[in-house]
């Protein structure tokens, strides 16, 4: 219809995507076989099964298991085209994708592979897709500050192309002051700051991010709607929200997308856009989270082009880009 075609022609930012959560099923089946690596499960139909969850941890087992298949440069390339291909369908012009090179580096691949495979496609993005791009390095919360601040040296040591650094995994028991010095020593090396925050965990933890570690953006955040000083504190300062309606949904952060704080936010003049996560895992891309929640509100109640404005304006684009996005 001419209302769906309209979704897919405002140019958005998609701020809140984890690249190993684009390998959808085939995918996998399909580089398990050309690397030799068996799975423990039959097939496609078998794997597809897997896919609930009833929370973030169980997400994140199948998410780490499936990773298995990821072993070349190729692989990981291979992987990150597919996202752009399918994302500038979705109406994706520019995006801030994050990867876990711990989750590689504890297999046994090492971090040269992991970041050439995704940057080498990243790096052609523009002209294959019509996408600008920026890495993030995202570092495992429920591992060691220790260990991160190995990794973060390391990519600092190979010249990585890393825009930013961000913060995922298991959130409730680790929280955003257990990486103080590796959050300031990324500002020091001049990198802009992220962090998850506010997805399962408490409000507090969107406090210790902004205060702590001094993130200029807070990847999920709805659990601010709990703390009405924090959300005034939000608002006046801009501060934005990457909001992923499907994954919170998958995840049971809220019950149905009817229940999703996301018109509410709007509502109280948060700075949030919409954002789809781990696509392969939480049933769409940007556009499937844009169709869904059209489906279950008003239009009124989530202004599009409002949300994806302030994908724009939140992205770590250069002004020059955010003024063509615009
Ligand atoms: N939350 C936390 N960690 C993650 C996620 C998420 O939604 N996706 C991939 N790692
Ligand atoms: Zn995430």
């Amino acid at each position: 219809s001419d209302a769906e075609a309209a979704v897919r022609i405002v140019p958005v930012a998609e701020l809140h995507l984890h690249i190993e959560g684009t390998l959808q099923p085939e995918l996998i089946l399909e580089l398990a076989a050309r690397n030799g690596i068996t799975l423990p499960y039959s097939g496609l139909e078998e794997l597809r099964g897997l896919y609930e969850f009833t929370d973030l941890q169980s997400f994140l087992d199948l998410y780490y298991a499936n990773m298995a298949v990821l072993q070349t440069e190729r692989d990981f390339a291979d992987m990150t085209r597919a996202y752009l291909a399918r994302a500038a369908a979705a109406g994706v012009r520019h995006a801030e994708i994050m990867m876990d090179p711990q989750a590689h580096l504890t297999r046994g691949v090492s971090l040269e592979t992991c970041v050439n495979g995704v940057a080498s496609a990243l790096a052609t993005s523009q002209e294959d897709f019509g996408m600008s791009t920026l890495l993030i390095a995202a570092f495992l919360r429920d591992q060691s500050e220790e260990s991160a601040l190995e990794v973060l040296d390391g990519l600092l040591a190979m010249n990585a192309p890393i825009a930013a650094i961000g913060l995922d995994s298991a959130e409730v028991g680790n929280p955003p002051a257990k990486f103080e010095r590796l959050f300031a020593k990324a500002r020091e090396a001049g990198l802009r700051l992220t962090a998850h925050a506010g997805e399962e965990g408490p409000p507090s933890y969107i406090i210790e991010a902004l205060d702590i570690l001094e993130v200029e953006r807070i990847d999920h955040g709805i659990r601010c709607m709990e703390d009405p000083d924090l959300v005034e504190r939000l608002v006046a300062d801009r501060i934005p929200l990457t909001v992923c309606p499907l994954s919170n949904v998958r995840l049971r952060a809220v019950d149905t997308l009817a229940d999703h704080p996301l018109p509410a936010m709007l509502a109280a003049g948060l700075n949030v856009s919409v954002n789809s996560d781990d696509p392969a895992y939480f049933g769409g891309y940007v556009d499937d989270n844009f169709s869904q929640l059209k489906a279950v509100f008003d239009l009124s109640d989530f202004d599009r082009s409002r949300l994806a404005a302030n994908s724009i304006h939140s992205s770590f684009a250069s002004e020059e880009r955010k003024a063509e996005l615009l």
